[in-house]
């Protein structure tokens, strides 16, 4: 079954995706986090990030975009187009109010209208574009979805990733396997599942209930252990402390480059990842590391605390 690495705002950009890409296999497909419209145009910030990948990266690049009207499409599929990308996934689920307040994300899912207005733009581009959508079950009501299944069914998408959930859980509480049963089996596009994979024995559980599944996305489970596609598809739990270690030089060297080599933001940026800590680090650990002072201090704890 295919690994594809979700796309994490603020975590999984072109630094990371390029020193993920170097180090670890296992990942059939990288998702951009979401770009989108700013004063009519991509955001600049979301352009940068895109076409800062690493040209080896780039077949297994897939941007994502979030929109809720015609001329949204549009403006980002044109700019994909004219990027010379060849694919582009549409997020139906960030739960976020800035994003769902304007029906943008999990906000559209309510709104039949403009989800096949979204659809419909995004349809025009087919020839040059794969289209994949990736959704929540609703924001507020689970059922919100069953209203949409036959404008999903309707436009031409390679996949469906179902994140089951709805948007006001954020993400939290339980992953809803009965609701994704339900969904995935009115939809008549190939599926992936996505939500709370964090190791071999939660995949193992989704692929023996879902058999179908051609693919499943895994988020937060690869920010806390990188190691976890590969550690998926050999059936072995892997972890190899100098791959690690060397991750996290290529993380700091990639964002002092990114940051104008200022130490105190490229460390500020690399504390970060430790809202998702390495599983097996100690506590105590995670919080010295998070309060290191520099860039030497932070690389040294994390050496202790991968050592334990
Ligand atoms: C910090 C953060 C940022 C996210 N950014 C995006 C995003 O840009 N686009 C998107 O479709 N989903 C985004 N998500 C949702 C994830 O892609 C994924 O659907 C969710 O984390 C559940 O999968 P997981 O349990 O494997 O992490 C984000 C999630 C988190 C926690």
């Amino acid at each position: 079954m295919d690994i594809y690495f979700a796309p994490l705002q603020g975590f999984t950009d072109y630094v990371y995706r390029n020193a993920y890409a170097e180090c670890f296999g296992g990942v059939e497909k990288f998702f951009t986090p979401f770009l989108r419209v700013e004063d009519g145009e991509v955001r600049k910030k979301d352009a940068v990030d895109l076409t800062a990948t690493a040209p080896t990266l780039r077949p297994s690049l897939v941007p994502q975009i979030i929109a809720s009207s015609r001329d949204e499409v549009d403006i980002l599929l044109q700019y994909l187009v004219n990027q010379g990308f060849d694919c582009c996934d549409i997020n139906f689920g960030c739960p976020f109010p800035q994003q769902t307040a304007r029906m943008h994300g999990a906000g559209i899912l309510a709104h039949p209208d403009k989800v096949r207005e979204v659809l419909d733009a995004a349809a025009k581009y087919e020839a040059d574009l794969k289209l994949s959508l990736k959704m929540r079950l609703g924001n507020v009501d689970k059922k919100e979805c069953l209203a949409i299944i036959d404008i999903i069914n309707d436009a031409p998408l390679s996949f469906v990733t179902i994140h089951p959930r709805i948007g006001k859980q954020m993400y939290k509480g339980s992953v809803d396997l009965d609701a994704f049963a339900d969904v995935a089996s009115r939809l008549k596009h190939p599926i992936v599942y996505n939500g709370d994979i964090v190791d071999n024995e939660s995949f193992r559980r989704i692929a023996t209930m879902f058999p179908k599944l051609f693919a499943v996305m895994i988020g937060r489970g690869i920010l806390s252990n990188p190691f976890l596609p590969e550690s998926i598809k050999t059936g072995n739990k892997i972890f190899d402390r100098k791959k690690y270690l060397n991750f996290i030089n290529l993380l700091i060297e990639g964002y002092l480059n990114h940051l104008n080599n200022l130490e105190y933001m490229t460390l500020d940026k690399m504390k970060t990842f430790w809202d998702y800590p390495l599983r097996g680090v100690d506590k105590k650990c995670v919080k010295a590391i998070q309060k290191s002072r520099t860039l030497s201090e932070y690389v040294a704890m994390v050496a202790v605390g991968v050592n334990n």
